[in-house]
């Protein structure tokens, strides 16, 4: 095989913009060979490419048209149609969050029983080389032992028209939950990637605090290691201009990365060690700032989809296996939870009673869009 024929399930939003950077040709060794959306609506953008279309993935999967499947479609359907495409032995790259909740990650995870099947996750900010030199510094210990760690992303504004826009958007049913769910899985699957997981999780998570909608738009989460590192992630989709400020202290110097710039001030002896030995009761000990020139915020998306290519085509390893979506969902699980119950939660978190949360208040829902969705006009050109 030369080339990978991909096809792509749910070619809205954020599957169109994956179908334009196969067709112009940015992802070498996929090639796109089908399109399916329940809407027929959405293939019109791509008429004039002649492709073979399909309203249901069952009809896409046995059509004999694709080698792999990226499924971009709302977030509870890349369970259901992510074992379907596992179970029919075809590759899948699966857009974030792999899944809602936890017990889900459990299925979809479990569906991928053949080791010769590729199974990506769309975890794009992964190739951003700021955040790949971070962890090459942590693995190296070159910060030593971590102790504190702040991350701030409220650069994730969102308007009104942008929630109405879709009838799944923001409602516990069609989309189980809000900034967690829809816009942090990048940021919380890099913090897993980076720091591991914590052992315990206190947040507050405001429902609908800034906009018209019954899931959180808020967020403010306390978290706690092992080892006694604490960690603290604040996050929303209500501020402007907002901030994307990550700042990493461990025992030998903190590291700063803020809008794609890195900071590094390394001490020149171990903290703790100074703080034990030292006579003078106010010195710190020495640090240098030492320059670290990091250029673009990498591939992103295309990135992800020519790894999984090369995966598929040459047995490269991938920057992203979906397994480790798992992590991600995990943690912002734990947070809705933490919030609702009003308490502190130690992890592994009980995957079944986080489900029967889930079920509870979707069960209960009352809230009715303001708006319908059909009649909505959102423009998401600048959304990537
Ligand atoms: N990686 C990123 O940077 C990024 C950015 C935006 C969105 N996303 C993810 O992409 C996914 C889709 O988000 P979006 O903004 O494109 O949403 P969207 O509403 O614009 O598009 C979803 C599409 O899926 C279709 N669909 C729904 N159910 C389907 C089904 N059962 N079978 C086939 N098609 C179906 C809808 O008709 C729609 O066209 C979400 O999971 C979201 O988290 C990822």
């Amino acid at each position: 095989m030369d080339s990978v024929r991909l096809g792509i399930v749910g070619t809205g939003n954020m599957g169109g913009n994956h179908a334009r950077q196969v067709l112009e040709g940015k992802v070498p060794g996929l090639t796109l060979s089908a399109l399916c959306d329940i809407n027929p609506k959405r293939f019109e953008a791509f008429v004039e490419h002649q492709l073979p279309t399909f309203t249901s993935a069952e009809a896409l999967l046995t059509s004999g048209t694709v080698d792999a499947v990226m499924v971009a479609t709302p977030h509870y359907a890349h369970t259901t149609i992510g074992i379907q495409v596992l179970e029919a032995g075809l590759h899948l790259l699966v857009e974030k969050p792999i899944c809602v909740h936890k017990a889900d990650c459990e299925k979809l995870i479990a569906a991928h029983t053949d080791p010769a099947v590729v199974f990506s996750a769309m975890f794009n900010q992964r190739t951003d080389p700021s955040y790949q030199w971070l962890r090459e510094r942590i693995e190296g210990g070159e910060l030593g032992p971590l102790q504190r760690i702040n991350w701030i992303m409220t650069g994730w504004f969102r308007t009104e028209s942008y929630y109405q826009s879709g009838d799944w958007r923001a409602t516990w049913r069609g989309e189980g939950g809000g900034v967690l769910v829809n816009q942090c899985p990048h940021q919380l699957d890099l913090w897993q990637w980076l720091f591991g997981m914590p052992s315990s999780v206190r947040a507050f998570c405001k429902l609908g605090q800034f906009h018209d909608i019954e899931v959180e738009d808020n967020v403010t989460a306390y978290m706690e290691y092992e080892n006694g590192c604490t960690g603290v992630f604040i996050t929303t989709t209500g501020e402007a201009p907002g901030a994307n400020r990550l700042e990493v202290v461990g025992d030998l110097g903190t590291v700063v990365i803020e809008h794609g710039k890195v900071t590094w001030r390394k001490c020149e002896t171990s903290v703790s060690e100074h703080s034990r030995t030292s006579s003078k009761g106010f010195e710190k000990p020495s640090t240098e700032t030492v320059p670290v020139i990091i250029e673009g915020t990498g591939e992103q998306h295309t990135g992800i989809m020519k790894n999984f290519a090369a995966a598929i085509l040459h047995g490269e390893p991938l920057l992203a296996p979906a397994v480790e979506g798992k992590a991600s969902v995990e943690l912002g699980n734990t947070m809705l939870y933490s919030a609702a119950i009003n308490d502190t939660v130690q992890l592994p978190l009980d995957a079944a009673k986080y489900a029967e949360l889930l079920e509870s208040r979707i069960a209960t829902s009352r809230y009715v869009k303001s708006a319908d969705p059909a009649e909505v006009a959102t423009d998401f050109s600048n959304s990537f």
